[in-house]
Protein backbone atom coordinates (compact mmCIF):
# COMPACT_ATOMS: atom_id res chain seq x y z
CA UNK A 1 0.00 0.00 0.00
CA UNK A 2 1.24 3.62 -0.67
CA UNK A 3 -1.36 5.61 0.35
CA UNK A 4 -0.48 7.30 3.12
CA UNK A 5 -3.89 7.88 4.27
CA UNK A 6 -4.50 5.88 7.65
CA UNK A 7 -7.00 3.25 7.27
CA UNK A 8 -8.78 0.37 9.50
CA UNK A 9 -6.14 -1.83 10.26
CA UNK A 10 -8.48 -4.69 9.67
CA UNK A 11 -9.78 -3.64 6.68
CA UNK A 12 -6.60 -3.04 4.87
CA UNK A 13 -5.36 -6.40 6.21
CA UNK A 14 -8.76 -7.84 3.97
CA UNK A 15 -7.72 -9.71 0.92
CA UNK A 16 -9.85 -7.67 -1.95
CA UNK A 17 -13.12 -9.89 -3.05
CA UNK A 18 -12.01 -12.35 -5.96
CA UNK A 19 -14.68 -12.72 -8.76
CA UNK A 20 -14.75 -16.01 -10.20
CA UNK A 21 -13.13 -15.88 -13.87
CA UNK A 22 -14.77 -16.01 -16.68
CA UNK A 23 -14.56 -18.90 -19.14
CA UNK A 24 -12.67 -19.02 -22.57
CA UNK A 25 -15.11 -19.12 -25.55
CA UNK A 26 -16.02 -22.45 -25.76
CA UNK A 27 -15.67 -23.14 -22.64
CA UNK A 28 -18.27 -23.33 -19.39
CA UNK A 29 -17.59 -21.09 -16.29
CA UNK A 30 -18.65 -23.15 -13.52
CA UNK A 31 -16.88 -21.06 -10.45
CA UNK A 32 -19.72 -19.22 -9.17
CA UNK A 33 -22.93 -20.78 -8.55
CA UNK A 34 -24.47 -18.96 -11.19
CA UNK A 35 -27.99 -20.14 -12.94
CA UNK A 36 -26.78 -20.89 -16.47
CA UNK A 37 -30.32 -20.74 -17.87
CA UNK A 38 -31.40 -16.90 -19.57
CA UNK A 39 -34.38 -15.35 -18.01
CA UNK A 40 -37.59 -16.50 -19.38
CA UNK A 41 -39.64 -14.17 -21.76
CA UNK A 42 -42.03 -12.43 -18.95
CA UNK A 43 -39.06 -11.55 -16.81
CA UNK A 44 -37.36 -9.92 -19.69
CA UNK A 45 -40.72 -8.21 -20.73
CA UNK A 46 -40.74 -7.03 -16.68
CA UNK A 47 -37.25 -5.94 -16.95
CA UNK A 48 -38.09 -3.82 -20.31
CA UNK A 49 -41.24 -2.09 -18.77
CA UNK A 50 -39.22 -0.69 -16.16
CA UNK A 51 -38.26 2.26 -18.41
CA UNK A 52 -38.95 5.41 -15.33
CA UNK A 53 -35.05 4.85 -14.63
CA UNK A 54 -35.02 8.62 -13.69
CA UNK A 55 -36.53 8.24 -10.55
CA UNK A 56 -35.21 6.40 -7.42
CA UNK A 57 -37.50 2.84 -6.87
CA UNK A 58 -39.50 2.39 -4.03
CA UNK A 59 -37.15 2.75 -0.77
CA UNK A 60 -38.77 -0.70 1.00
CA UNK A 61 -39.50 -2.71 -2.20
CA UNK A 62 -42.94 -2.87 -0.45
CA UNK A 63 -44.77 -4.79 -3.71
CA UNK A 64 -42.04 -7.31 -3.59
CA UNK A 65 -41.95 -7.75 -0.02
CA UNK A 66 -46.41 -7.94 0.26
CA UNK A 67 -46.04 -10.90 -2.10
CA UNK A 68 -43.31 -12.73 -0.27
CA UNK A 69 -45.44 -11.86 2.89
CA UNK A 70 -48.38 -13.40 1.69
CA UNK A 71 -46.01 -16.56 0.23
CA UNK A 72 -45.11 -17.54 3.62
CA UNK A 73 -47.89 -16.04 5.83
CA UNK A 74 -45.80 -13.14 6.96
CA UNK A 75 -46.56 -9.36 7.48
CA UNK A 76 -44.67 -7.35 4.93
CA UNK A 77 -42.36 -6.15 7.79
CA UNK A 78 -40.98 -9.41 8.85
CA UNK A 79 -39.43 -9.12 5.06
CA UNK A 80 -36.71 -7.44 4.09
CA UNK A 81 -35.40 -6.93 0.42
CA UNK A 82 -31.99 -6.30 -0.12
CA UNK A 83 -29.29 -5.72 -2.90
CA UNK A 84 -28.65 -9.62 -2.92
CA UNK A 85 -28.31 -11.67 0.30
CA UNK A 86 -24.78 -11.11 0.57
CA UNK A 87 -26.08 -7.29 1.61
CA UNK A 88 -28.62 -8.19 4.21
CA UNK A 89 -26.45 -10.98 5.72
CA UNK A 90 -24.20 -7.62 5.89
CA UNK A 91 -26.82 -5.00 7.40
CA UNK A 92 -27.96 -7.88 9.74
CA UNK A 93 -24.05 -8.18 11.24
CA UNK A 94 -23.93 -4.48 11.45
CA UNK A 95 -27.01 -4.07 13.23
CA UNK A 96 -25.87 -7.08 15.61
CA UNK A 97 -22.27 -6.91 15.95
CA UNK A 98 -19.09 -4.56 16.42
CA UNK A 99 -15.65 -4.01 18.19
CA UNK A 100 -15.39 -6.30 21.06
CA UNK A 101 -18.05 -8.72 19.82
CA UNK A 102 -17.99 -12.35 18.23
CA UNK A 103 -19.41 -13.95 15.35
CA UNK A 104 -19.46 -17.30 15.13
CA UNK A 105 -19.95 -19.29 11.52
CA UNK A 106 -19.09 -22.54 10.25
CA UNK A 107 -15.61 -23.16 8.24
CA UNK A 108 -15.20 -23.63 5.41
CA UNK A 109 -18.15 -22.14 4.42
CA UNK A 110 -19.04 -18.95 1.86
CA UNK A 111 -16.08 -17.28 1.96
CA UNK A 112 -17.89 -13.50 2.42
CA UNK A 113 -18.38 -14.61 5.88
CA UNK A 114 -15.10 -13.42 7.26
CA UNK A 115 -14.64 -10.27 5.29
CA UNK A 116 -17.96 -9.04 6.66
CA UNK A 117 -17.40 -9.76 9.90
CA UNK A 118 -14.04 -8.28 9.86
CA UNK A 119 -16.26 -4.99 8.22
CA UNK A 120 -17.86 -5.06 11.30
CA UNK A 121 -14.98 -5.06 13.77
CA UNK A 122 -16.73 -8.14 15.77
CA UNK A 123 -14.00 -11.12 15.67
CA UNK A 124 -14.04 -14.08 13.82
CA UNK A 125 -15.01 -17.58 15.49
CA UNK A 126 -14.51 -20.43 12.78
CA UNK A 127 -16.04 -23.73 13.78
CA UNK A 128 -14.43 -26.33 11.37
CA UNK A 129 -16.80 -28.63 9.79
CA UNK A 130 -17.06 -32.23 10.20
CA UNK A 131 -15.02 -35.06 8.88
CA UNK A 132 -18.04 -35.56 6.46
CA UNK A 133 -17.92 -32.02 5.07
CA UNK A 134 -21.02 -30.89 7.17
CA UNK A 135 -21.56 -28.10 9.83
CA UNK A 136 -20.67 -28.56 13.00
CA UNK A 137 -23.72 -27.88 14.62
CA UNK A 138 -22.95 -28.64 18.24
CA UNK A 139 -19.86 -26.65 18.01
CA UNK A 140 -20.97 -23.92 16.72
CA UNK A 141 -23.57 -23.88 19.87
CA UNK A 142 -20.45 -24.76 21.94
CA UNK A 143 -18.95 -21.43 20.51
CA UNK A 144 -21.07 -19.50 21.74
CA UNK A 145 -20.01 -17.16 24.50
CA UNK A 146 -21.03 -14.02 26.63
CA UNK A 147 -19.80 -12.01 23.89
CA UNK A 148 -21.38 -13.86 21.05
CA UNK A 149 -23.87 -11.62 19.30
CA UNK A 150 -24.59 -13.51 15.97
CA UNK A 151 -23.96 -17.20 14.65
CA UNK A 152 -24.31 -18.06 11.18
CA UNK A 153 -25.71 -21.15 9.58
CA UNK A 154 -25.63 -22.23 5.99
CA UNK A 155 -27.50 -24.88 4.45
CA UNK A 156 -26.71 -26.27 2.12
CA UNK A 157 -23.58 -25.38 2.66
CA UNK A 158 -21.53 -23.42 0.35
CA UNK A 159 -19.11 -25.31 -0.84
CA UNK A 160 -19.43 -28.42 0.50
CA UNK A 161 -23.25 -29.09 -0.53
CA UNK A 162 -24.04 -30.43 2.95
CA UNK A 163 -27.55 -29.31 4.16
CA UNK A 164 -28.59 -28.86 8.39
CA UNK A 165 -30.64 -31.36 9.42
CA UNK A 166 -34.14 -30.32 11.35
CA UNK A 167 -33.60 -32.06 14.47
CA UNK A 168 -29.99 -30.71 14.88
CA UNK A 169 -31.30 -27.35 14.11
CA UNK A 170 -33.56 -27.04 16.68
CA UNK A 171 -30.96 -28.57 19.52
CA UNK A 172 -28.66 -25.92 18.40
CA UNK A 173 -31.86 -23.41 18.22
CA UNK A 174 -32.43 -24.95 21.90
CA UNK A 175 -28.99 -24.40 23.23
CA UNK A 176 -28.06 -20.79 22.28
CA UNK A 177 -29.29 -17.98 23.98
CA UNK A 178 -32.39 -16.26 22.66
CA UNK A 179 -30.40 -12.71 22.76
CA UNK A 180 -28.08 -13.95 19.89
CA UNK A 181 -29.26 -13.81 16.36
CA UNK A 182 -29.09 -16.49 14.45
CA UNK A 183 -28.85 -16.40 10.85
CA UNK A 184 -29.55 -18.94 8.49
CA UNK A 185 -28.38 -18.80 5.14
CA UNK A 186 -30.76 -20.75 2.74
CA UNK A 187 -29.38 -18.93 -0.37
CA UNK A 188 -29.39 -23.00 -2.28
CA UNK A 189 -32.64 -23.97 -0.47
CA UNK A 190 -34.76 -25.02 -3.77
CA UNK A 191 -32.05 -27.35 -4.64
CA UNK A 192 -32.56 -29.35 -1.60
CA UNK A 193 -34.22 -32.31 -1.94
CA UNK A 194 -33.77 -33.93 1.57
CA UNK A 195 -36.65 -34.50 3.65
CA UNK A 196 -34.52 -34.06 6.85
CA UNK A 197 -33.39 -30.76 5.72
CA UNK A 198 -34.13 -28.15 7.96
CA UNK A 199 -36.84 -25.01 6.16
CA UNK A 200 -35.89 -22.17 8.47
CA UNK A 201 -39.44 -20.49 7.74
CA UNK A 202 -42.19 -22.42 9.79
CA UNK A 203 -39.36 -22.09 12.93
CA UNK A 204 -39.41 -18.17 12.89
CA UNK A 205 -42.88 -17.99 14.84
CA UNK A 206 -40.85 -20.07 17.65
CA UNK A 207 -37.47 -18.55 17.77
CA UNK A 208 -37.27 -14.95 17.83
CA UNK A 209 -34.10 -14.71 17.29
CA UNK A 210 -33.79 -16.44 13.90
CA UNK A 211 -33.38 -14.44 10.26
CA UNK A 212 -33.87 -16.63 7.01
CA UNK A 213 -32.34 -15.11 4.38
CA UNK A 214 -33.13 -16.66 0.20
CA UNK A 215 -31.71 -14.84 -2.54
CA UNK A 216 -33.53 -14.76 -6.55
CA UNK A 217 -29.48 -15.09 -7.68
CA UNK A 218 -29.29 -18.73 -7.59
CA UNK A 219 -32.56 -20.70 -8.16
CA UNK A 220 -34.34 -17.97 -9.87
CA UNK A 221 -31.26 -16.49 -12.43
CA UNK A 222 -31.19 -13.33 -11.14
CA UNK A 223 -27.86 -12.93 -10.05
CA UNK A 224 -26.88 -9.85 -12.28
CA UNK A 225 -29.47 -8.00 -11.19
CA UNK A 226 -28.60 -8.34 -7.21
CA UNK A 227 -31.78 -9.19 -4.83
CA UNK A 228 -32.04 -10.97 -1.87
CA UNK A 229 -34.52 -11.06 1.35
CA UNK A 230 -34.82 -11.57 4.62
CA UNK A 231 -37.19 -12.90 6.94
CA UNK A 232 -37.84 -12.52 10.43
CA UNK A 233 -38.35 -10.31 13.47
CA UNK A 234 -40.01 -6.74 12.30
CA UNK A 235 -37.50 -4.81 14.73
CA UNK A 236 -34.60 -6.82 14.09
CA UNK A 237 -35.52 -6.57 10.54
CA UNK A 238 -35.81 -3.02 10.81
CA UNK A 239 -32.52 -2.32 12.50
CA UNK A 240 -30.95 -4.27 9.47
CA UNK A 241 -32.77 -1.63 7.15
CA UNK A 242 -31.29 1.30 9.35
CA UNK A 243 -27.96 -0.14 8.51
CA UNK A 244 -27.80 -0.73 5.16
CA UNK A 245 -27.63 2.10 2.16
CA UNK A 246 -30.51 3.28 1.44
CA UNK A 247 -32.15 2.45 -2.18
CA UNK A 248 -29.79 0.14 -3.17
CA UNK A 249 -32.39 -2.18 -4.34
CA UNK A 250 -33.62 -0.94 -8.20
CA UNK A 251 -36.92 -1.13 -9.36
CA UNK A 252 -36.14 -3.34 -12.02
CA UNK A 253 -34.88 -5.66 -9.76
CA UNK A 254 -37.85 -5.58 -8.00
CA UNK A 255 -40.00 -6.17 -11.09
CA UNK A 256 -37.58 -8.80 -12.31
CA UNK A 257 -38.05 -10.99 -8.91
CA UNK A 258 -41.85 -10.02 -9.01
CA UNK A 259 -41.97 -11.98 -12.46
CA UNK A 260 -40.06 -14.32 -11.09
CA UNK A 261 -42.22 -15.47 -8.63
CA UNK A 262 -45.13 -15.31 -11.48
CA UNK A 263 -43.48 -17.65 -13.38
CA UNK A 264 -41.92 -20.19 -10.62
CA UNK A 265 -43.30 -23.30 -12.16
CA UNK A 266 -41.13 -22.65 -15.20
CA UNK A 267 -38.47 -21.97 -13.19
CA UNK A 268 -38.06 -25.02 -10.51
CA UNK A 269 -38.58 -26.64 -13.52
CA UNK A 270 -34.97 -26.10 -14.92
CA UNK A 271 -33.58 -26.26 -11.14
CA UNK A 272 -35.02 -29.89 -10.93
CA UNK A 273 -33.18 -30.34 -14.45
CA UNK A 274 -30.32 -28.73 -12.39
CA UNK A 275 -31.01 -31.36 -9.76
CA UNK A 276 -30.32 -33.99 -11.99
CA UNK A 277 -27.48 -32.95 -13.91
CA UNK A 278 -25.54 -32.82 -10.31
CA UNK A 279 -26.81 -36.23 -9.44
CA UNK A 280 -25.06 -37.51 -12.98
CA UNK A 281 -21.89 -35.48 -12.64
CA UNK A 282 -21.60 -36.68 -8.86
CA UNK A 283 -22.10 -40.09 -9.91
CA UNK A 284 -19.74 -39.72 -12.37
CA UNK A 285 -17.12 -38.39 -10.37
CA UNK A 286 -17.51 -41.14 -7.37
CA UNK A 287 -17.56 -43.96 -10.20
CA UNK A 288 -13.78 -42.46 -11.06
CA UNK A 289 -13.00 -42.45 -7.33
CA UNK A 290 -13.26 -38.84 -6.45
CA UNK A 291 -14.99 -38.68 -2.65
CA UNK A 292 -17.60 -35.90 -3.65
CA UNK A 293 -20.16 -35.58 -0.69
CA UNK A 294 -23.67 -35.67 -1.70
CA UNK A 295 -24.97 -32.53 -2.48
CA UNK A 296 -28.28 -30.40 -1.89
CA UNK A 297 -26.94 -27.00 -3.84
CA UNK A 298 -26.43 -26.34 -7.37
CA UNK A 299 -22.52 -27.55 -7.35
CA UNK A 300 -20.25 -30.03 -6.01
CA UNK A 301 -17.28 -30.13 -3.66
CA UNK A 302 -14.28 -32.10 -4.69
CA UNK A 303 -11.78 -32.63 -1.30
CA UNK A 304 -8.82 -32.37 -3.52
CA UNK A 305 -6.53 -31.54 -0.64
CA UNK A 306 -2.57 -30.57 -1.83
CA UNK A 307 -3.67 -31.01 -5.29
CA UNK A 308 -6.21 -28.83 -5.44
CA UNK A 309 -4.51 -26.09 -7.29
CA UNK A 310 -3.05 -28.47 -9.88
CA UNK A 311 -6.49 -30.28 -10.20
CA UNK A 312 -7.92 -26.84 -10.71
CA UNK A 313 -5.17 -25.76 -13.21
CA UNK A 314 -5.74 -28.73 -15.52
CA UNK A 315 -9.61 -28.27 -15.25
CA UNK A 316 -9.03 -24.60 -16.63
CA UNK A 317 -7.37 -25.78 -19.68
CA UNK A 318 -9.94 -28.39 -20.48
CA UNK A 319 -12.40 -25.48 -20.32
CA UNK A 320 -13.94 -25.46 -17.12
CA UNK A 321 -13.18 -23.02 -14.70
CA UNK A 322 -14.16 -23.90 -11.28
CA UNK A 323 -13.49 -22.51 -7.60
CA UNK A 324 -10.54 -23.41 -5.96
CA UNK A 325 -10.19 -23.35 -2.50
CA UNK A 326 -6.19 -24.34 -1.77
CA UNK A 327 -5.23 -26.65 0.09
CA UNK A 328 -8.90 -28.48 0.73
CA UNK A 329 -10.91 -28.98 -2.14
CA UNK A 330 -12.81 -26.98 -5.21
CA UNK A 331 -16.12 -26.30 -5.57
CA UNK A 332 -17.79 -27.38 -9.12
CA UNK A 333 -21.02 -25.11 -10.00
CA UNK A 334 -23.72 -26.75 -11.84
CA UNK A 335 -23.87 -25.58 -15.25
CA UNK A 336 -25.21 -25.64 -18.67
CA UNK A 337 -25.79 -29.70 -19.99
CA UNK A 338 -23.19 -29.58 -22.20
CA UNK A 339 -20.65 -29.11 -19.90
CA UNK A 340 -21.41 -32.34 -17.83
CA UNK A 341 -20.05 -35.19 -20.60
CA UNK A 342 -16.73 -33.37 -21.31
CA UNK A 343 -16.30 -32.72 -17.83
CA UNK A 344 -16.52 -36.87 -16.40
CA UNK A 345 -13.82 -37.18 -19.46
CA UNK A 346 -11.83 -34.63 -18.32
CA UNK A 347 -11.62 -36.05 -14.47
CA UNK A 348 -10.84 -39.17 -15.55
CA UNK A 349 -7.83 -38.64 -16.67
CA UNK A 350 -6.79 -36.38 -13.44
CA UNK A 351 -8.41 -38.70 -10.58
CA UNK A 352 -4.76 -40.22 -10.11
CA UNK A 353 -3.80 -36.73 -8.81
CA UNK A 354 -5.79 -36.76 -5.97
CA UNK A 355 -3.69 -37.15 -2.72
CA UNK A 356 -3.23 -40.92 -0.85
CA UNK A 357 -4.80 -39.20 2.65
CA UNK A 358 -7.32 -36.62 2.49
C1 LIG B 1 -24.17 -19.21 0.95
C2 LIG B 1 -24.42 -17.96 0.19
N1 LIG B 1 -25.11 -16.98 0.77
C3 LIG B 1 -25.36 -15.84 0.14
C4 LIG B 1 -24.90 -15.63 -1.15
C5 LIG B 1 -25.17 -14.29 -1.76
O1 LIG B 1 -25.98 -14.34 -2.85
P1 LIG B 1 -26.61 -12.99 -3.42
O2 LIG B 1 -25.94 -11.84 -2.77
O3 LIG B 1 -26.35 -13.05 -4.87
O4 LIG B 1 -28.06 -13.05 -3.05
C6 LIG B 1 -24.17 -16.60 -1.80
C7 LIG B 1 -23.65 -16.37 -3.15
O5 LIG B 1 -22.82 -17.05 -3.67
C8 LIG B 1 -23.91 -17.81 -1.10
O6 LIG B 1 -23.19 -18.78 -1.65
Amino acid sequence: MTSPVVLRPEIAALPAYRQGRQAAPGGFKLSSNENPYEPLPGVLEAVAAQTAINRYPDATAAALRERLGARYGLDAEQVLVGAGSVSLLQQLMLAAAGHGDEIVYPWRSFEAYPLQVAITGATSVQVPNLTDHSIDLDGLAAAVTERTRVVVVCTPNNPTGTVVDEAAFLRFMAAVPPTVLVLLDEAYAEFTDRAEAVDGVPLLARFPNLVVLRTFSKAYGLAGLRIGYALGDADLLAAARTAGIPLSVTAVAEAAAIASLEVEPELLARVAEITVRRDRLQQGLAAQGWPVPRSSANFLWLPTGAATAEIAVALLEAGYVVRAFPPEGLRISIGEAESVDGLVQSTASLVHLLPAAL
